[in-house]
């Protein structure tokens, strides 16, 4: 027990987060029989998860009988641009398809083949249709699926909680965390013998994103102010498919699955474009006319895939050279024409949400015209860094799964690839914390001195008779951060980002909040800004590092691949443990690949 001030609740695994991933690692803790809850800083279903709306990536082989977990592992390396945690990817690839199998008889409605199997569709990268899918809502029937299963389990949800700070024992492990509830401003603190951190991406660090308003990096943040190390941070993904009008839903996303179904991209010229930018290590499997590109989804086995369907990382930088080429659409995005390739009927079955989408947000129909999209900031392949077999982190107690956690994508993730991460890893974090706790290493106490200090910084901006507003900081970070740290860079615009990171950081020490702590968004997100702040500096610091492109981190001045940096990972770690402590990058060299996988590698088929 503990004689904290505060609300005060005591749990065996506590999960930070309630997408995907953290809703599949409490159902795998609770089934061990421990004290397991769920503390999620928005209600329960709402995760960005949803945001992954074409499917689960699992080589089951129910269209094409040729895929298998083989060909998963090489298309998942290769799409990272050999970056990955060849281990995780290893995992992921061979036992995604079983927890798919699983979710199915948990109730989700997977849309079918003819003879009644799993139906899977064509996404980027992906040699096979390998994605099961429900229409265009795939994330969300995970996570309704989750849910139910969580919630006829008994475990425990804590709602509208915003978590500030990771709370270690006197010897370093992991003890619990401390944060206030939104409806009330009150502080609890929980106590446990081991978190597992499932709190998704980072998006809302930059202006146009697929992320809501939860995805600020908490996560992140609190594992690097723990202890923990952060891999990878320079990788960021900007899906290509965002919408561009009008401007209040620029970033909004559109499906990959409309590409998959057949969709194609244009520039303002009528010319579709992704001929002109096929890669040297895709160009084999590649059509080379649009002749061919359109006889392959007649047949799969008649040609090579369009390249409409390349890995994401490369289909964006072509549209952005496109639109920078002057061939854009009126609002600086380019077409991704549907509607005269496939039949209304087909259009408004296999991606009802699109079609529902364009035509309340933008009066399109997507059935008779062409969408503008754009690439919009989607997904963090950095992250904690972690065992693959069992999402531990250094710091003994803690966990971390799905987004948050970093390795499994290397530098580029494949569509599809997210949904099958959270509920592969998600249920290894909750077999992971319940090894630890069973095996009796837990905290027993409880730092009462770290929550003290977290409370008084997140009621500082309170004290502040006048400074900045919170929302003007976090405008400006976002223009920054969409400026000198988005989709190509360079070194004078990441060393403008690391001074601006600076100022920030000043600003974020003056900012100043009105009213009340119950339900005060301007407070809320003053208490998200420390987050914002120290993830965008570890994306910038990777970023002035990684002196190469490889997959989602493009430099102009340096636009080819190193083989050198190829071997490794950027760590970074915080020599402070607070928000504003120096970040220390180091480089980590990456796990030997071994024989028999280096083998599948080199595999062209
Ligand atoms: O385009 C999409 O449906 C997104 C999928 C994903 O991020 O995996």
């Amino acid at each position: 027990m503990t004689d904290s001030p505060f609300e005060h609740h005591e749990y065996d695994v506590l999960i930070i987060g309630a997408g995907g991933a953290g809703l599949r690692a409490a159902i795998e803790a609770k089934r061990r029989g421990l004290k397991v809850a769920l503390v999620t800083k928005s209600l329960l279903g709402k995760a960005h998860t949803v945001m992954a709306e074409g499917g689960i990536a699992a080589a089951m082989g129910n269209v094409q009988s040729e895929d298998n977990w083989m060909v998963h592992f090489r298309d998942t390396m290769r799409g990272g641009k050999y970056l990955n945690n060849y281990r995780m990817a290893e995992l992921h690839a061979k036992e995604s398809p079983d927890r798919v199998l699983e979710l199915e008889q948990w109730g989700a409605l997977f849309d079918r083949t003819k003879d009644g199997k799993i139906l899977q569709r064509d996404f980027g990268g992906h040699r096979y249709a390998r994605l099961a899918h429900v229409g265009d809502r795939t994330g969300l029937e995970l996570i309704r699926t989750l849910q139910q299963k969580v919630v006829s389990m008994n475990v425990d949800v804590f709602m509208e909680c915003k978590v500030l700070k990771l709370v270690h024992d006197q010897e370093g492990r992991i003890a619990g965390c401390v944060g206030y509830w939104r409806a009330s401003g009150e502080f609890v603190t929980f106590q446990a013998k081991s978190v597992i951190l499932a709190t998704g991406g980072i998006g809302k660090s930059w202006k146009f994103t697929s992320n809501s308003w939860e995805s600020t990096g908490d996560g992140h943040a609190m594992a690097l102010w723990a202890g923990a190390k952060l891999i990878d941070m320079e990788c960021v993904q900007f899906h290509p498919t965002g919408m561009v009008w009008p401007l209040s839903v620029r970033g909004l996303l559109v499906t990959e699955g409309v590409r998959g179904d057949g969709g194609v991209l244009r520039n303002s010229l009528g010319e579709r474009f992704m001929f002109n930018y096929v890669a040297p290590m895709f160009r084999d499997e590649t059509a080379d006319s649009e002749e061919e590109a359109d006889k392959w989804y007649d047949d799969h086995d008649a040609g090579r895939r369009p390249p409409e369907l390349l890995p994401r990382d490369e289909v964006a930088r072509a549209i952005n050279t496109e639109v920078k080429a002057g061939r854009g659409t009126p609002h600086g995005g380019v077409y991704l024409d549907i509607a005269t390739r496939r039949t209304p009927e087909f259009i408004r079955r296999r991606l009802p949400s699109m079609y529902h989408q364009f035509m309340e947000l933008a009066g399109v129909d997507i059935t008779r015209e062409a969408m503008e999209i754009g690439p919009t900031c989607h997904y963090m392949m950095g992250g904690v860094q972690v065992d693959a077999d069992s999402e531990a982190t250094i710091v003994p107690g803690l966990f971390a799964a799905g987004e948050v956690a970093g390795g499994m994508h290397g530098a580029n993730r494949l569509g599809g690839n997210s949904l099958s991460d959270l509920i592969v890893f998600g249920r290894r974090a909750g077999l992971g914390a319940a090894d630890y706790v069973e095996a009796g290493h837990a905290a027993t106490t409880f730092n009462q001195g770290e929550v003290d200090d977290a409370v008084h910084e997140a009621l500082a901006p309170f004290d502040r008779a006048s400074g900045e507003n919170p929302y003007d900081i976090q405008r400006d970070l976002q223009d920054m951060m969409q400026t000198n740290v988005g989709i190509i860079r360079n070194a004078s615009e990441l060393d403008a980002a690391i001074h601006k990171l600076d100022e920030f950081t000043e600003r974020v020490k003056n900012v100043s909040v009105k009213g009340g702590r119950a339900y005060n968004p301007g407070w809320n997100l003053a208490t998200d800004l420390p987050s914002m702040i120290s993830v965008s500096k570890c994306v910038t610091l990777g970023a002035t590092m990684r002196k190469e492109s490889r997959g989602g981190h493009t430099r102009e001045d340096f636009p080819n691949p190193d083989p050198e940096l190829a071997k490794v990972n950027f760590a970074q770690n915080s020599t402070g443990g607070n928000w504003d402590s120096p970040v220390e990058v180091v480089e980590s060299p990456l796990l030997a690949v071994p024989a028999e996988l280096k083998a599948l590698l080199e595999e062209t088929k």
